[in-house]
């Protein structure tokens, strides 16, 4: 198993101090780190329907991208360019691992494990990612540079890149294999491989509030919620025909604001939003599908896996009627199912230990025997 290996300073002093703040090296903070799948293997990968890839590259001194899926490398030379794939611990359970070691972040805030395989020169220029991540350099060595959080100009190098000025370095390292790079939002930054060399970016989102708002817009429309009308009986005389004044204001506000302090709907609606997956999953429904007696009865022999970058979430406005929110879903199964919830949601793996009282429950049984029988969770032979 992959153990996150800090010298320097603690998990504490990391997340106090550096989380979301400024980027740091974790020198070897993977000992003996090896590539969790093989360029080849990840090569495959990128020519498969399903999976989001692109390939960065120069031409005649223009920036390149072209989006997978990939029939073949062999217009591409040996130098200058890297096969980027999103999501790779969807597809493959040893890159799903690299997730574990992370886990002193919820994976509400996981985005996925993106892996680039880079020839000598190749990178994919300088720019600002939105999100949180750790570069952890495999096989082969990358000079990185991270510049400083400011106003830095950004612009279209191609269509599909978007690239930032030049800037000052405030770190310039070379990365060995088991180098970490944290880079937090918003800091420039720029890899270039010195070598054929792979890296694992473990990425992590947050949503912004224009986000946010607008899949609550959906929400609400979808769920048909919030169709009260505004209502002001007992309304004065009003004195100015164009003034919305500040009574008017307040009701105004006060009706979207009973959306927002109704905590069972945002619960339901951020659990449902934020446990959507963002690249498809590697769903493998079994040709023989489970019974419930079947299910249940092997899972006293072994444990179920989830599959890898499956979002499955509770809220603590809600746990307590047994709701889990999976893959975009709403489930409620009732308080005697809450232990079970949180063992769904909190673990990679699950025993029967934890689901035993929700495993008398009819709807609990069922919705389970459906998801096993579609893939979410799989026993491993
Ligand atoms: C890469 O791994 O080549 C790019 C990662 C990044 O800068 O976001
Ligand atoms: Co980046």
């Amino acid at each position: 198993m992959l153990k996150l290996s800090l010298s320097e300073f603690t998990l504490e002093h990391f997340m106090q101090h550096y989380w979301q703040q400024k980027p740091v090296v974790i020198r070897q903070g993977f000992q003996h780190f090896q590539d969790l799948i093989s360029p080849e293997e990840l090569a495959g990968l990128a020519c498969e329907e399903e999976v989001d890839s692109r390939l960065v590259y120069k031409k005649r001194g223009k920036w390149q991208a072209e989006n997978g899926p990939f029939e073949s490398y062999d217009h591409l030379g040996k130098t200058g360019w890297s096969l980027i794939v999103q999501a790779v611990n969807h597809w493959s359970p040893a890159v799903a691992e690299l997730v574990k070691p992370f886990d002193f972040i919820p994976k509400w805030r996981l985005d996925d494990v993106m892996i680039s395989y880079s020839r000598p020169q190749g990178g994919v220029g300088p720019h600002i990612d939105l999100y949180d991540v750790f570069i952890c350099q495999g096989s082969g060595r990358r000079q990185w540079r991270v510049g400083d959080r400011g106003n830095h100009r950004q612009f279209a190098a191609h269509a599909a890149l978007l690239h930032v000025d030049p800037f000052e370095a405030i770190i310039d390292v070379e990365l060995l294999p088991g180098d970490i790079l944290y880079i937090p939002p918003g800091f420039p930054h720029d890899g270039v491989s010195l070598e054929p060399s792979m890296s694992f970016s473990v990425g992590f989102r947050a949503k912004s509030a224009c986000d946010m708002l607008s899949g609550l817009a959906d929400y609400v429309i979808d769920k048909e919620l919030g169709s009260t009308l505004l209502s002001d009986p007992g309304r004065p005389i009003h004195h100015n025909q164009g003034q919305i004044n500040s009574s008017d204001f307040g009701r105004i506000k006060a009706q979207l604001q009973a959306l927002l302090d109704d905590d069972t709907l945002v619960a339901d609606f951020a659990g449902s939003f934020l446990s959507r997956t963002k690249c498809q999953l590697d769903l493998q429904a079994l040709d023989e599908p489970l019974d419930a007696a079947a299910l249940i009865d092997t899972l006293q022999q072994q444990p179920l896996v989830r599959t890898g970058g499956l979002r499955c979430f509770y809220v603590d406005q809600t746990v307590a009627d047994g709701v889990c929110y999976l893959d975009g879903e709403r489930h409620a199964f009732g308080a005697k199912a809450q232990a079970a919830v949180k063992a769904l949601c909190d673990r990679d793996t699950l025993t029967h230990a934890p689901l035993r009282a929700a495993l008398k429950l009819p709807a609990f049984v069922e919705a389970l025997t459906q998801w096993v029988n579609a893939g979410y969770w799989y026993f491993e032979d």
